[in-house]
């Protein structure tokens, strides 16, 4: 009887174990995480990152593929690098996608009050609605128009004045002033770069809030260390809070000091229209002194390096690709000619110069990941994605995807006005080419952000002729990236200009 009854309980044993694997493979292949390398204990895979995280990004979907994941400490990331991967996840799970991973050192500066890194909740949709039809949205851009256009001028005399006497320009220098003084000018009706001590230190204390966002703290990602500030962020952030909340202090009390002396009128700058929201009361949210801040932060951290770095790639790209210099410039010669300045509103009529942009974008998208967070569980691609998973697009992988782009590393605007790719747009529509990202929390300054860009390459290779410095015998300027969360040249751009225009064209005589 013994080994009937050891024969039966064998049988049962494996049927069940088939069973139970069957159940179990079958319950996985549904609930599978993506695929990726294995993991070691508490840092996960903190040791595969090199400096440039859309690099290691890159290098890893080549070998895991477009989807999939890694851990950084305790967090899961997933990371997506093609069009359609892009469009489920940022177009059909929008909502699942909608908020931002922050860290304390953002936490910290922005009073956490931020805009860009708030919940998608009802302070974030008070604030979008606000961007979008008032503070950046088309009568407003309009109406700050000739401070633009006062702020190009300024910058082009800066360049002819290097360009009369062949000095060496740093370029990288000359476009962060221009851009952030039209940020602060617009915001707050002063001018970063100046003399002002008091305008310069702003300036000072974004590049740090910048930098610091830049920078991996490991005390947010590994559980253990959470008390820890072995970096030393914790610290240096509320110091760069310190300094940046007495300077916006002071700009605050003085013009609500100003305001109370010169009653009416209409608000002149962002700043002019908080205040009134504020002493109405009308806003629709708890729009406090510390949300104020943290916007005019926001606006600042997010529109002024971005802008200068995209148009500091289109020069370097310029100068190593001479041919679609000279052709940009005979379109600009034959649309605007050389006896007045590009305009913004020449933009449409510069098929060419926009192609170059786009160009431009498609190598070097100056935020090279759209990083954001999922709210709640979801399924991609067949894969199980829980809530708070980060999300990384790598659309800079994306942009030199041969599967995507023919012979993606050449710098060749013409592939935008060939059949295939008209109609590609940078605005979000087209999953291949997300500058600035998608979907509602796709970037507000958008608009600005274009305009700018037109007119600041288009004047700049209308007004000049481009050369790397006499003492340069690379023969090619340096692509390299520098590492951090942006995408930066590593290097300043440092150049030569030649004019092409009469210098009274540029300062208006
Ligand atoms: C060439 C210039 C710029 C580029 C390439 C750029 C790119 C981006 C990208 C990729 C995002 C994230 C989008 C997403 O997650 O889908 C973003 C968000 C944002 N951008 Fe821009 N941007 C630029 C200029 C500006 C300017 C000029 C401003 C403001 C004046 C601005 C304000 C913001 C803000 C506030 C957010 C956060 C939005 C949110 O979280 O809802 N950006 N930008
Ligand atoms: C260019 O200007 C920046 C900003 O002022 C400065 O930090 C940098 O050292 C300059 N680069 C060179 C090579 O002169
Ligand atoms: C608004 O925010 C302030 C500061 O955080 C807080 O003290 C106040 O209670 C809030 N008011 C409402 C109505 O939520």
């Amino acid at each position: 009887m013994d080994h009937v009854e050891a024969a039966l309980f064998a049988a049962i044993f494996l049927l069940s174990a088939a069973l139970l694997n069957h159940l179990l493979t079958g319950k996985r292949r549904q609930n599978a995480y993506p695929p990726g390398p294995f993991p070691l204990p508490i840092i996960g895979h903190l040791h595969l990152l090199g400096p440039r995280l859309h690099h290691t990004f890159h290098d890893l979907t080549q070998r895991y593929g477009p989807l999939m994941q890694v851990r950084l400490g305790s967090i899961r990331c997933v990371i997506a690098a093609t069009p359609e991967l892009a469009k489920e996840f940022l177009k059909t799970s929008e909502l699942v996608f909608s908020a931002r991973k922050h860290s304390t050192a953002i936490d910290i500066v922005t009073y956490e009050s931020s805009f860009a890194f708030s919940p998608y909740g009802p302070y974030w949709k008070y604030i979008k609605k606000l961007c979008t039809y008032e503070l950046l949205g088309a009568r407003n851009l309009n109406h700050f128009l000739p401070i633009r256009t006062i702020e190009v001028k300024t910058f082009l005399e800066a360049l002819m004045q290097k360009g009369k006497t062949g000095e060496r320009l740093n370029v990288t220098e000359e476009l962060v002033k221009l851009t952030s003084n039209v940020i602060s000018q617009m915001m707050l009706s002063i001018r970063c770069s100046g003399t002002e001590g008091e305008t310069e230190a702003v300036r000072t204390v974004i590049r740090e809030v910048t930098q610091i966002f830049g920078e991996f703290d490991v005390a947010d990602i590994i559980w253990f260390c959470k008390n820890f500030d072995f970096q030393g962020i914790r610290k240096r952030s509320e110091d760069i809070q310190r300094r940046y909340d007495a300077l916006l202090e002071k700009i605050i009390t003085d013009r609500e000091k100003q305001r109370r002396t010169q009653h009416g009128g209409e608000a002149k700058d962002f700043l002019d229209m908080f205040l009134d929201i504020m002493k109405s009361g009308k806003a629709e949210v708890n729009f406090t002194r510390d949300h104020l801040k943290a916007l005019i932060l926001d606006f600042f951290t997010a529109g002024t390096d971005t802008t200068a770095i995209v148009v500091g790639w289109a020069i370097a790209e310029l100068i190593n690709n001479p041919n679609v210099l000279k052709k940009a410039q005979a379109e600009i010669d034959k649309v605007v000619g050389l006896h007045r300045i590009l305009q913004e509103s020449d933009g449409p009529n510069l098929p060419y110069l926009n192609a170059v942009i786009k160009e431009t974008f498609r190598l070097h998208p100056p935020i090279p990941m759209l990083s954001r967070k999922s709210i709640s569980d979801c399924v991609i691609d067949g894969y199980t994605i829980p809530a708070n998973t980060l999300l990384f697009v790598n659309i800079w992988s994306m942009g030199r995807n041969p599967k995507i782009w023919d012979n993606p590393m050449a710098f060749r605007p013409e592939r935008f006005l060939e059949k295939e790719k008209t109609g590609i747009d940078i605005k979000g529509q087209h999953f291949e080419l997300l500058p600035f990202g998608t979907g509602r929390r796709g970037c507000p300054g958008m608009l600005l952000a274009i305009r700018e860009v037109v007119v600041i390459i288009g004047t700049v290779i209308q007004c000049f002729d481009w050369k790397l410095p006499v003492d340069d015998v690379s023969g090619l300027v340096d692509m390299t990236e520098r590492p951090g969360l942006t995408a930066p040249r590593a290097d300043d751009l440092i150049c030569r200009v030649v004019p092409r225009v009469d210098p009274l064209v540029v300062s208006g005589h």
